[in-house]
């Protein structure tokens, strides 16, 4: 899947006049690339992900998947796409606390109206995928940072997405478990050739990805 934008500006209302968080951000990623977005604290880095992700309506400028204008679709299609093409990992994991790791896992294949059964064999095997197969029956509180963070990863790509998106998925972590998440989200961009879009400001995970883009202020330098 490849992803490319032309002109992005987003802009919100800051102290009752409108700023522009995003100044026209022209980007493109190609089918199977792992492109890191880095930059400062307050740079825009998660605002441009919204965008990019369909969470949210650029100002103004177009978001084009697989040459599609994403403006073109109505809100249902837009979360129906995000459903079966997306994969998201956040940095706080964002599991539900009163399911089991497959439970969490199956959810997103229920979601698709997956039957049962097939959603948990499949929630299995990502599962197994993210080394967890033997920790299904967990709940997040049972298992440590890194494991849920591994979770919610398996739930990011029960769906088999064309494309993840990670926001600063290390953020939570010490340094083992981030290399270890990271190497997972690596290997998983290889195998299934996967299109990944991740956040990071840490100066030593820049070079997991194949390209970096560095956002400052709004912009791309
Ligand atoms: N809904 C909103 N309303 C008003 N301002 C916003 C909104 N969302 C983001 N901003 C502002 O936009 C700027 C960029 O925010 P963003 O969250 O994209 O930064 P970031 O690069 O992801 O930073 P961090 O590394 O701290 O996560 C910030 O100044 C923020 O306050
Ligand atoms: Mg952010």
């Amino acid at each position: 899947m490849n992803l490319q934008t032309n002109k992005i500006i987003k802009s919100y209302v800051i102290g009752g006049k409108p700023t522009q968080i995003l100044k026209g951000i022209d980007l493109s990623v190609q089918s199977g690339e792992f492109v890191v977005l880095s930059g400062k604290s307050g740079a825009g880095k998660s605002t441009l992900l919204y965008q990019l992700s369909l969470l949210s309506r650029p100002t103004s400028g177009q978001v084009l998947v697989n040459g599609i204008d994403m403006a073109t679709l109505s809100d249902a299609k837009r979360s129906d796409f995000r459903l079966r093409k997306f994969g998201f990992v956040f940095q706080e994991f964002a599991l539900s606390r009163d399911l089991s790791a497959l439970e969490n896992v199956s959810l997103p294949l229920m979601c698709q109206g997956v039957s049962f059964k097939n959603s948990r064999q499949r929630a299995q095997s990502a599962l197994e995928a993210v080394e967890l197969g033997h920790r299904s029956d967990n709940y997040p509180e049972q298992l440590s940072g890194g494991e849920q963070q591994r979770v919610a990863i398996a739930r990011a790509i029960v769906t088999e997405p064309e494309l993840l998106f990670a926001d600063e998925p290390t953020a939570s972590l010490d340094t083992k478990n981030s290399e270890n998440v990271l190497q997972i989200i690596k290997q998983l961009q290889k195998k299934l050739g996967i299109t990944v879009i991740m956040i990071t400001h840490e100066e030593q995970y820049k070079t997991i990805g194949d390209r970096v883009i560095e956002l400052e202020d709004g912009k791309l330098i």
